[in-house]
């Protein structure tokens, strides 16, 4: 592991409180400021992750293997800032950018057009996404990740969260695992199975480390809100972080 990356997951966090009230972070939960939310999976977690079990080591794609690092963020020292950089990180992406087209048409890293997501492997797993549509989740993007036991992933914030909005990247986890997705100040997010977690891995920095003996699996989406029941987000938001 880097020496970054072991510092962030050896380090003591003061924890998170919020800078709203609840009332102005209901008001605009989506672009809000909240690490995480913790809501109820309503999809079939088994049959997902019977069927990622079964794909061939040689459609899963190790990535993210070079550290990536803007001059500006050089300059400032802020080095963890949009660096991208991991050991023991695969993805399968069901549907995701067209990397090879995305510099040419992109005018600036806040400014992603929607048409320009591309369906790379979609029969790769059918049950999935049949359980996806059944259940009415409407993302832009969909990914499968696998982190081998110690495989780890750089402290660093994303670009690409600004394509929704910031609450609208969904983090599932698939099967067993411990807390290992690490975000600054707060701390550990829960890694419940059943369970989808909001991440604003936008405003937030965060880090991955499998402390676990087996391999975590996590479905990632960026997905379009309408789905969710405001009422769902309420009820969560005030138990979670304003209680
Ligand atoms: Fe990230």
């Amino acid at each position: 592991m880097n020496e970054l990356t072991k510092q962030f997951h050896n380090a003591e966090f003061d924890g998170w409180k919020p800078t709203k009230s609840y009332e102005e972070t209901i008001e605009n939960f989506w672009d809000s400021d909240l690490p995480f939310l913790e809501i109820d999976c309503d999809l079939d977690i088994e049959k997902i992750f019977k069927e990622v079990q079964k794909i061939k080591d040689e459609d899963w794609m190790e990535t993210q293997t070079q550290t990536y690092q803007k001059e500006i963020h050089k300059k400032n020292g802020t080095d963890w800032f949009y660096t991208l950089h991991s050991s023991g990180w695969d993805e399968i992406r069901l549907k995701s950018y067209d990397f090879k087209n995305f510099k040419k048409i992109q005018k600036n890293s806040h400014d992603i057009p929607h048409q320009f997501d591309v369906v790379i492997k979609k029969n790769l797993l059918p049950k999935t996404i049949d359980e996806l549509e059944n259940k009415n989740y409407d993302y832009n993007f969909l990914k499968i990740s696998r982190l081998k036991p110690s495989g780890w992933l750089h402290p660093h914030k994303d670009q690409i969260s600004d394509f929704g909005n910031k609450l609208s990247y969904m983090w599932i986890p698939l099967n067993d695992c411990q807390k290992n997705l690490k975000i600054y100040p707060y701390g550990y997010m829960p890694c419940k199975l059943g369970c989808a977690y909001l991440l604003n891995n936008f405003d937030h920095i965060h880090s991955v480390l499998n402390k676990d003996q087996h391999d975590r699996y996590v479905i990632l989406m960026k997905f379009n809100k309408s789905k969710i029941d405001m009422n769902v987000i309420k009820n969560a938001v005030k138990q979670q972080w304003y209680s």
